[in-house]
């Protein structure tokens, strides 16, 4: 089956490539997927990523997958959470949040957190939709450690790995993280559907 993965983050979309890459899926490059800019306005991961999906495939004319993920705080009460990537404010990158991460963390004990990611894909054929959350759970570093990933890696120690997400390679980050499971419970279910509905 043929399909596009619903995000303009290269790095996310690298992710997500490698985990199908030993899969039947056929990914579309990226510079053959149409691209749309979706408002990410809904009140959760799930609403965000179903409203990606449904963009992407409509305009793409075969399935979309698309991912929704953030970081979640304990101190914070699950801040910031699906407005993980704009943390700092409307149009900052990864540095801005993580210095603003780590000045709202300044002097907290409790460091718990996790990342959530709910994974949507949608089959133009029956409009189907299939879906699938994944979690990971570290804590929050007093400090930018390694330098591989995205997005908050640096500042998340992986209670799995026992490393900071950002010295982890992609295959390690894969084996525990949240778009690794939802991805990997994903294709279980793809698979499981192919197998009774016959959708190739
Ligand atoms: P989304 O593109 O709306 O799903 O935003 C996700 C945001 O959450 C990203 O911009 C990152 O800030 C953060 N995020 C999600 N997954 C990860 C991850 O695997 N590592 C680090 N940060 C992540």
């Amino acid at each position: 089956m043929r399909l596009v993965i619903a995000t303009n983050n290269a790095k996310k979309r690298q992710e997500i490539a490698t985990i199908f890459s030993n899969t039947a899926l056929i990914i579309v490059p990226t510079s053959e997927t149409i691209h749309v800019d979706v408002l990410e306005d809904g009140d959760s991961f799930a609403a965000n990523a179903r409203k990606k999906a449904v963009a992407f495939a409509q305009v793409n004319g075969c399935a979309a997958l698309a991912d929704d993920s953030g970081l979640c705080v304990e101190a914070l009460h699950g801040a910031p959470g699906i407005y993980s990537s704009r943390f700092a404010g409307d149009s900052c990158d990864d540095t801005a949040n993580n210095i603003h991460l780590l000045k709202t963390m300044a002097g907290q004990e409790n460091r718990n957190a996790y990342f959530i990611c709910h994974i949507c894909l949608l089959m133009p054929a029956g409009h189907r939709y299939l879906s699938a959350e994944g979690r990971s759970d570290g804590y929050i570093l007093n400090r930018l450690d390694g330098s591989e990933g995205f997005g908050y890696d640096p500042l998340f120690f992986s209670k799995d790995l026992g490393k900071s997400f950002a010295h982890a390679s992609a295959k390690e980050k894969a084996s525990v993280s949240h778009r690794g499971r939802a991805l990997r419970m994903l294709y279980s279910q793809l698979q499981e559907s192919i197998k009774n509905s016959g959708v190739q």
